[in-house]
């Protein structure tokens, strides 16, 4: 493993330059912010040796290495400043991050060594501070579709773990602490950029599950019963990986439906997509305000 992680970094090394210090992993139909990148090296996960490709739809499968302008939060001011320090609208202003559109999950029948070793691939570049967002169903009743959940912990629930096997120190101790997967000092500076752009988020505990079916309504009420506001199929394993390879971990979860038995009808994956189409711009908005912040 250690060996097809380093295999994958140089690639990328060579491909975009110097490695940035941030990345983001984007959910199930949020993929777009990637293209909200400035001055971008785009790169199909098909043209990186050994990366994983994921056929679920809205999981497009690139990687784009590009400057965060903030144009979502921008005013009129500082596009004219921007303009006359750098000759052009957005110019080297920015953070340079890595956005990852699509990642693969357990249950296309991946390994959790397999479904974490995009984020092995980013701690090895060198990405301190790695952002994970997801699709999740709200099991807090009192969450509204549509809501952003900033995570601030799990319960793994996928029965599986991706540190299973033989330990390679080169990643991480063979027991990490998971006290704080989740970094205060990201939820902070989370909280701090909603407020400033005027978005409304939420706090809450994620529940990782295998999925792919959703959840019966019975396993919606234990989830409640054992703590959890929301419910997905991503994030732990890669949180996990994470936090083993000592990065700051923050998670943000789109609510894009309620969980199974809260509402009066069926769930379905075109709702998820839609729901993740109408909070696009808010979404966005957090992510820039966030990495400005960084
Ligand atoms: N359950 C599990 N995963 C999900 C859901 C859900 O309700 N919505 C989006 N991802």
């Amino acid at each position: 493993m250690f060996e097809r992680v380093e295999e994958a970094a140089a690639a990328l090394r060579s491909r975009c330059g110097t490695p940035p210090e941030t990345a983001v992993v984007l959910g199930s139909g949020l993929g777009d912010f990637a293209d909200t990148l400035a001055d971008a090296v785009d790169t199909p996960y098909g043209d990186l040796p050994h990366w994983p490709v994921s056929r679920v739809i809205g999981h497009a499968g690139r990687l784009v290495v590009g400057n965060v302008v903030g144009r979502a939060a921008d005013t009129v001011l500082d596009m004219a400043l921007d303009t006359a320090a750098n000759g052009r609208a957005g110019g080297a202003r920015g953070t340079r991050i890595a956005a990852l559109s699509g990642r693969v999950h357990a249950y296309e029948g991946h390994d959790f060594g397999t479904v974490v070793f995009a984020t092995r691939v980013l701690g090895r570049l060198g990405v301190k501070r790695l952002i994970l967002t997801n699709a999740a169903g709200g099991v807090n009743s009192g969450f509204a579709q549509g809501a952003l959940m900033i995570i601030d912990d799990h319960i793994n629930l996928t029965g599986g773990n991706p540190l299973v096997g033989m330990n390679d120190e080169r990643f991480g101790p063979r027991f990490p602490d998971m006290t704080e997967v989740y970094s205060t000092r990201l939820r902070r500076m989370a909280d701090a950029a909603a407020a400033a752009i005027g978005v409304t988020v939420s706090h809450g505990i994620y529940a990782g599950l295998l999925g792919p079916s959703y959840e019966t309504p019975a396993e919606i009420r234990y989830l409640r019963t054992i703590g959890a506001d929301a419910v997905g199929m991503s994030t732990v394993p890669e949180a996990i990986a994470a936090r083993h390879m000592g990065m700051e971990v923050l998670g943000i979860s789109c609510i894009t439906n309620m969980a199974a038995g809260i509402l009066p009808h069926p769930l379905d994956h075109k709702e998820v997509m839609e729901t993740a189409a109408r909070v696009r711009g808010s979404f966005i908005a957090l992510l820039e305000g966030v990495i400005e912040r960084l």
